[in-house]
């Protein structure tokens, strides 16, 4: 993956296949919807390495029934977080990753690994950026009372939840709503523009102009 400036634009330039590999923690959701859109060809793509920080992740099972290559680096094993990233930089490149996707992982990344790999990280965060950023987003909504809460697709920059956004799908909070319904309906928008930003991304059709990204039409 070639960033190249040109025109004050960034531009995506893509080789022939991007290979896409996935930083994860739990349930393996989201990885497993951008997963099988690469499997059935709707994403031009291969699918990399599932890399967990967790041994119990479920996100574990849904890679071998997918037939994706696993493994956990547990933060617990590493006397650092530089030496865990470390280890995980040495996958991630055995696997000749071009695009990761942070899909529930849940854990902040250094700046030092943020950087190195600028602008081919894509997070997927479950409400609508700015508002409700770090952990229990579906909670800060409810707790705060809007109407509309969501979900964003974002490069990861080095801050929490602060990078370029790709894609956002709002979702209206309904006054029977509980935590579970409401995070329900907001994962279900997270595939599809999770999937989608995965899919524009590999088809070179997003271009980073100053903070803000433009869809190449
Ligand atoms: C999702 O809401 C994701 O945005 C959040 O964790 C939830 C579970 O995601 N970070 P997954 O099923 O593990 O992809």
């Amino acid at each position: 993956m070639i960033l190249t400036l040109k025109n004050s634009e960034y531009n995506f330039n893509k080789k022939k296949k991007i290979i896409v590999s996935y930083l994860v923690s739990g349930k393996g959701s989201n990885f497993q919807a951008v997963a099988e859109k690469i499997i059935n060809g709707y994403i031009k793509a291969d699918n990399g390495v599932v890399i967990s920080s967790s041994s119990n992740a479920l996100a574990l099972e849904k890679s071998e029934k997918l037939g994706i290559k696993s493994i956990v680096i547990n933060p617990e094993n590493f006397k650092s977080k530089i030496d865990h990233e470390t280890e995980i930089i040495k996958t991630l490149e055995f696997y000749k990753t071009d695009l990761i996707v942070t899909a529930g992982y849940m854990r902040i990344l250094t700046p030092l690994f943020v950087n190195r790999y600028k602008f081919r990280i894509i997070n997927i965060h479950p409400s609508l950026l700015p508002s409700f950023t770090g952990k229990n987003a579906q909670q800060q909504a409810l707790d705060y009372g809007v109407r509309f809460t969501g979900c964003t697709s974002h490069f990861i920059d080095e801050g929490t939840d602060t990078g370029p956004i790709i894609l956002q799908s709002p979702v209206e909070i309904k006054s029977d709503d509980n935590i579970n319904t409401l995070s329900a309906r907001i994962l279900k928008e997270e595939h599809k523009i999770l999937t989608e930003s995965v899919k524009l991304f590999c088809e070179n059709k997003l271009i980073l102009k100053n903070n803000r990204v433009i869809i190449k039409t």
